[in-house]
């Protein structure tokens, strides 16, 4: 075990369904007037956006909003809903979709009281002072945001897309109710699959042994193999709907990383790389680059690949447990290469790859990569 490590996460997690008529009261009790931040629309068809509203309003808090955050979000859209926020002196943020519009709301709620771009926090050049309250009502399974201090964003001049991450920036409260989930279309289900997985599998290859911890990540993973599958053939299935949004909750609050110092985090960087370039779907861009990181480390990590396998897909090879892996993906429906992901990935592309690759230092915390080591992943990739 690591010598020191601290546990912190005060999230309130509201699971389960009509947990957001509860959102109104928790509201009131942080302020009067709320900025609501949702993406392109999805929420105002499944209901989310519209119990969200009622449950506002019926605790008489005012609402002001933006709409438009796009998957895979950009640094201009944070900055505009940060200043609609501050020109109409809201006292919270209220996201209502995905991980791409909570992401934005941790963003908006750190920008409001500094007057700054957002992308001073995501770059490291300036450290938030204060944040306003930040609700978030969950619509898809996958990032962990919503009880997390995490947020993603890009900036597509700098051809960069940063994770960055500050104690204020933990959502007061969560509320999942996995109802809202049923809507979310296959492709994405998968994606949201992967990307828990792949959150469990970067605790997996980080640094520092736990092994209580590494028995919680398995155990997620587990579950994803399971009920993946389940779900994939049965959308509608609430139960597994819930299975699943839970699952990906604890992939990413802290529980995969107790005892351990770091994640590795170098597959996250590289899937980020795909999305600023080909804007990609994060978990999609993940089943691409794991399979391929797996292959690039067969040689220097076996046994702790081995351990995986055997533990998650009963394989009992290194080769085995990649190719389990890459059929686990490929069958949720993710892609396991670039042309699978529609990318024509000829040299011009690799090589744009590479840049950005560079640019964005996909290295990894525990098991770095070097340039060639790049270029060698690119060629797995493809
Ligand atoms: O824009 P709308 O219309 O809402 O549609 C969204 C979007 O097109 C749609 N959607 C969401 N809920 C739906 C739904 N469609 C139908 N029914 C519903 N109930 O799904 C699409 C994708 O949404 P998005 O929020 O982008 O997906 P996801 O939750 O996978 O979030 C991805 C973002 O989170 C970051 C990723 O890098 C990416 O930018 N991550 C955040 C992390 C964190 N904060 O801890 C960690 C992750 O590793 C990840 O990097
Ligand atoms: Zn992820």
């Amino acid at each position: 075990m690591t010598d020191q490590f601290v546990i912190y996460n005060p999230v309130k997690l509201h699971f389960g369904k009509q947990v957001v008529e509860k959102l109104g009261k928790a509201a009131s009790s942080l302020g009067k007037k709320a900025l609501l931040v949702y993406g392109k629309g999805s929420v105002k068809r499944n209901g989310a956006y519209d119990d969200t509203v009622e449950s506002l309003r019926k605790a008489g808090v005012e609402i002001v909003e933006y709409q438009g955050i796009k998957p895979n979000p950009i640094v201009e859209d944070v900055d505009k809903a940060a200043e609609l926020g501050r020109k109409e002196g809201v006292d919270m943020v209220v996201a209502v979709g995905g991980g791409s519009v909570l992401d934005s709301a941790k963003y908006i709620a750190i920008t409001i009281p500094a007057a700054n771009s957002c992308w001073g926090y995501a770059t490291g050049k300036i450290k938030p002072k204060a944040a306003l309250p930040i609700l978030g009502v969950l619509t898809l399974a996958a990032t962990g945001s919503e009880m997390n201090p995490l947020g993603v964003v890009q900036h597509d001049k700098e051809k960069k897309k940063i994770g960055y991450g500050h104690p204020l920036m933990f959502p007061k409260h969560s509320f999942l109710d996995p109802s809202y989930t049923t809507s979310v279309p296959a492709d994405y289900t998968a994606y949201g699959i992967v990307d828990l997985v792949a959150h469990a599998l970067e605790g997996w290859f980080g640094e520092g042994d736990a092994s209580l911890t590494d028995r919680f990540i398995v155990s997620i993973i587990n579950e994803a193999i399971e009920y993946g599958p389940r779900l994939m053939a049965d959308p509608e299935n609430y139960e597994l709907r819930s299975k699943i949004m839970f699952a990906a909750t604890m992939a990413l609050n802290g529980l995969t990383n107790q005892g351990k110092k770091t994640g590795d985090w170098g597959v996250h960087g590289i899937g980020h790389a795909m999305s600023v370039l080909w804007d990609i779907p994060h978990g999609a861009s993940l089943s691409i680059a794991f399979p391929a990181w797996l292959t690039l480390q067969q040689n220097r990590i076996p046994n702790r690949i081995e351990e995986l396998g055997y533990a998650t897909f009963q394989t009992n090879t290194v080769d085995d447990t990649i190719r389990a892996m890459k059929n686990f993906f490929r069958e949720l429906g993710s892609p396991v290469s670039l042309a699978e992901a529609g990318v024509n990935a000829g040299e011009e592309a690799q090589q744009e790859l590479l840049e950005v690759m560079r640019i964005n230092k996909v290295d990894g915390n525990v098991h770095k990569l070097s340039d060639d080591d790049y270029q060698s992943l690119i060629k797995h990739m493809i």
